[in-house]
């Protein structure tokens, strides 16, 4: 990392790149995740039996055939549920354990309970010898599904025009029009910790269940719903997941239903880890969609009229569809203002695992749209690329409402792209390209800029909430719990330097302790990128009230005026008192206020203000602020094998006044490789017949390792303060810059286009493997 992307601040902990506080543990396999949680005697394990078919009547299983395995303790069907055989947390069409019907090959359909996981997973792995299935037509493909009429809800339409005839009339009247269908796959998580739940019962008929989930509130509430428990019965504990991706925010559920039925059932502890292949088969992931798009706009490139209809491909049940479809929505203005637009999106139901949150939640996919047409007009024109978006961007004090209504107000996105600009080179080696290019056959390069523009809290207003519960302990040190959930982010680390600035330690009298729905209660998932600004808010809140409370007795103590007090470095002092003045050590402090019967632990609570949606017309003011971004990517192409590398990166984001500097870095680097993954090297593959995922593990599934990381990747951080009160003026990080990706994805839709004459519009569909990439060379050659 450069120094210049240091955040001048003063001393203290909020500003500073402080490594992650399980740095150490991560890196030398101390970090303990669920399965490292020590076994009590007599711990039993569980596998899933999985639907062999895409879709088919279930007429029996041989329940007994199981039994008679092995190692096999019990087995456990839909029947077995005295609850609410349901997780769907939305929409309730998502059964635990399927009963009546199976919908997609690899659908759950019984759990073996077994001495140890090798015989649980050999029983498992008799579904297809054990059940009686009755085979029915499957719909496995999107735009099938959308012939049909075969939708999880129904459609969502947002269409705003300024023209007085509407978005058709717009369209007709443009000057240059371009129309075309594009294909973007899904995307496989691919957490490095798979899918795990360890249950353990309680002697008074409660449960405690550790699962490496983002959101142990809602596992809580499943796990009840399902048990006929109450939630005060149902304690969900997570110290730290191996990456979740938006891939656990929903879909632990199951693992959590299951472990947690088991144990019921059994008062034994029950765990059940997943097996990476039933991992990919079981679980939903990125929404793959298809357009069809339509742009009208004049001879500078200015867009004055989109048409998109967007299907997103749901799976088999609704999950997070609906919320994922109106992020979708809601981003693909990406950072352009857009006279007249009409977006229509579908959620088909296909037969095939269900959909769900990934890093970015349909943002992406919405937004990618709209950088393929920018690309796409600056093409038709013969102009280049960053002019043609520039002519676009969101103005700062007009052409600043989005399709959905909200006005801009913390517009970046002109400065910093010029900033990237500049500072990558961007038109000196746009012009090398051009050069490079002319003169070489078989090897071509491709350079785009694309912008991010990524609105921040949740779509649901009310999940904008979080709480906090700070304890001071007698020796001055302090344990920290909070609703959100570690999954790698940092958000512990940035959550303990909140309440470290709040009362004046240094970081290592803090302690963030593991999650758990019985210390705060009532939370929402770690999702939408807003762990840090709801959690430590909430944190910030607890801190305060405690250094409140502290005052009056150090302010007595010191002969001060409370106002004058300061705390910093593990010392309350006297503002501009002489160095050798009497201060306090925060620990003498706190031992005073003990025994003066002060109350040493407190709960914060925050809401984020401002928000408001309505859901029927599809308008309001869901984001609390926007976050900015941008990359420049080069890359060399093989026009024979479709081979390509990525030489350089120079990445370019809005992170507000960073909290953690290396940790927002980290997230800004991870989430562009993650990005680019999915755009190239990612493809999800599944049988045309039986509808079996055929990518189901590493070997077929590629996600993009180190040596895919360009040599030259220069990241930084663009200073700007959040306009918005957010914590200490910071930003959220998780998911914007995965949009950086893009950039790759269209600096090989430029190495393709050199490929062909000028002008013309590669189809290149993605990820772009090399498959897709030769065949859209040969596209643009014919
Ligand atoms: N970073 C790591 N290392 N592991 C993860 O699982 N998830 C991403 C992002 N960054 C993830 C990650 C997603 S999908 C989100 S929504 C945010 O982190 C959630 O955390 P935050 O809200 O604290 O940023
Ligand atoms: Mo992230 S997709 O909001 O968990």
């Amino acid at each position: 990392m450069n120094a210049e992307t240091l955040d001048p601040r003063p001393a203290g902990p909020v500003g500073r790149s402080l490594p992650h506080e399980s740095a150490r543990l991560h890196v030398t396999g101390r970090a303990a995740y669920c399965d490292d949680i020590a076994e009590p005697i007599g711990t039993l394990h569980a596998a899933l039996g999985l639907s062999p078919l895409a879709h088919g009547r279930l007429r029996g299983i041989s329940v007994a055939t199981l039994r008679a395995q092995p190692g096999v303790v019990a087995v456990l069907t839909a029947a077995d549920i005295p609850g609410a055989n349901n997780i769907g947390a939305i929409v309730p069409d998502d059964p635990i354990l399927a009963s009546d019907t199976v919908n997609y090959l690899g659908q759950p359909v019984f759990a073996v309970i077994a001495t140890d996981r090798d015989s649980a997973r050999r029983a498992a792995a008799l579904a297809k010898e054990v059940l009686t299935l009755e085979a029915l037509p499957a719909v496995l493909d999107v735009r099938a599904a959308h012939a049909a009429g075969q939708y999880v809800v129904p459609p969502m339409h947002l269409s705003r025009a300024i023209h007085p005839g509407g978005v058709a009339a717009a369209m007709a009247e443009a000057p240059h029009r371009l129309a075309g269908q594009f294909s973007l796959g899904g995307q496989e998580q691919f957490y490095l910790e798979g899918q795990i739940s360890f249950a353990l019962p309680q002697d008074d008929g409660g449960l405690l269940i550790h699962c490496s989930t983002q959101h142990p509130t809602e596992m809580q509430h499943m796990v009840a719903h399902a048990l006929h428990l109450g939630a005060h019965q149902v304690q969900v504990s997570c110290r730290r997941m191996g990456g979740g991706f938006g891939g656990k925010e929903s879909q632990s559920a199951l693992f959590a239903c299951v472990a947690a039925l088991a144990a019921q059932r059994l008062q034994r502890p029950v765990k059940l880890r997943l097996d990476r292949d039933d991992d990919f088969l079981i679980t939903g992931r990125r929404h793959g969609f298809e357009f069809d798009w339509q742009v009208g706009f004049d001879d500078a490139g200015c867009v004055l009229a989109v048409e998109v209809t967007m299907l997103g491909q749901a799976g088999h049940s609704a999950d997070l569809s609906p919320p994922v479809m109106t992020r979708a929505i809601c981003h693909l203005d990406n950072a352009y203002w857009l006279p007249n637009v009409a977006i229509h999106g579908y959620l088909p139901r296909t037969n095939t695992q269900s959909n769900t949150a990934f890093r970015g939640f349909g943002g992406p996919q919405g937004a990618l749209i709209m950088e393929v047409m920018q690309d796409s007009i600056a093409r038709h024109l013969g102009l280049d690329a960053l002019a043609v978006r520039q002519a676009n961007w969101y103005g700062t004090d007009t052409r600043n409402v989005t399709p959905y209504l909200q006005t801009v107000r913390d517009n970046v996105i002109d400065p910093l792209t010029r900033k990237l600009a500049t500072g990558s080179d961007y038109a000196r080696r746009r012009a090398d390209i051009t050069a490079f290019n002319t003169q070489n056959r078989w090897l071509k390069k491709g350079l785009a800029l694309t912008p991010v523009k990524f609105g921040i809290s949740f779509n649901v207003n009310h999940f904008n909430q979080a709480g906090a519960l700070v304890h001071i302990y007698t020796d001055g040190t302090v344990l920290v719990n909070h609703g959100g959930t570690e999954m790698g982010q940092g958000l512990n680390t940035k959550v303990a330097q909140v309440v470290a600035h709040e009362l004046g330690l240094p970081l290592t009298s803090v302690r963030c302790s593991a999650t758990d729905t019985s210390k705060v209660a009532n939370t929402s998932a770690t999702a939408a990128s807003t762990g840090s600004d709801l959690n430590g808010k909430a944190a910030q809140d607890a801190a305060r009230k405690l250094r409140q409370r502290l005052t009056p007795l150090a302010a007595a103590q010191l002969g001060a005026a409370p106002d004058a007090l300061v705390f910093a470095d593990g010392w309350v002092s006297v503002q501009g008192a002489a160095p050798d003045a009497p201060r306090l050590r925060f620990a003498e402090l706190v031992s005073a206020a003990y025994v003066a019967r002060i109350q040493l632990w407190a709960d914060g609570f925050y809401a984020t203000p401002g928000l408001s949606w309505d859901r029927a017309t599809l308008t309001g003011q869901p984001f609390y602020y926007f976050a900015y971004g941008a990359a420049v990517s080069e890359v060399a192409l093989d026009v024979l094998t479709g081979e390509w590398r990525l030489l350089r990166a120079d990445l370019l984001h809005d992170v507000g006044a960073s909290l953690n500097p290396a940790l927002d870095i980290g997230q800004i680097e991870g989430a562009f490789v993650q990005g680019m993954g999915w755009l190239t090297t990612e493809e999800l593959v599944w049988h045309p017949q039986s509808g079996k995922l055929l990518t189901h593990a590493p070997s077929t599934y590629k996600i993009p390792t180190a040596n895919d990381v360009p040599e030259a990747l220069h990241t930084r951080l663009f200073h700007n303060q959040n306009a918005e009160d957010t914590i200490h003026r910071s930003k959220a990080v998780g998911e914007p810059p995965l949009l950086l990706g893009f950039s790759v994805f269209l600096a090989l839709r430029d190495a393709v286009a050199a490929c062909g004459p000028a002008g013309c519009q590669p189809p290149l569909r993605a990820p772009a493997t090399p498959e897709a990439l030769l065949a859209a060379i040969d596209a643009v050659r014919a």
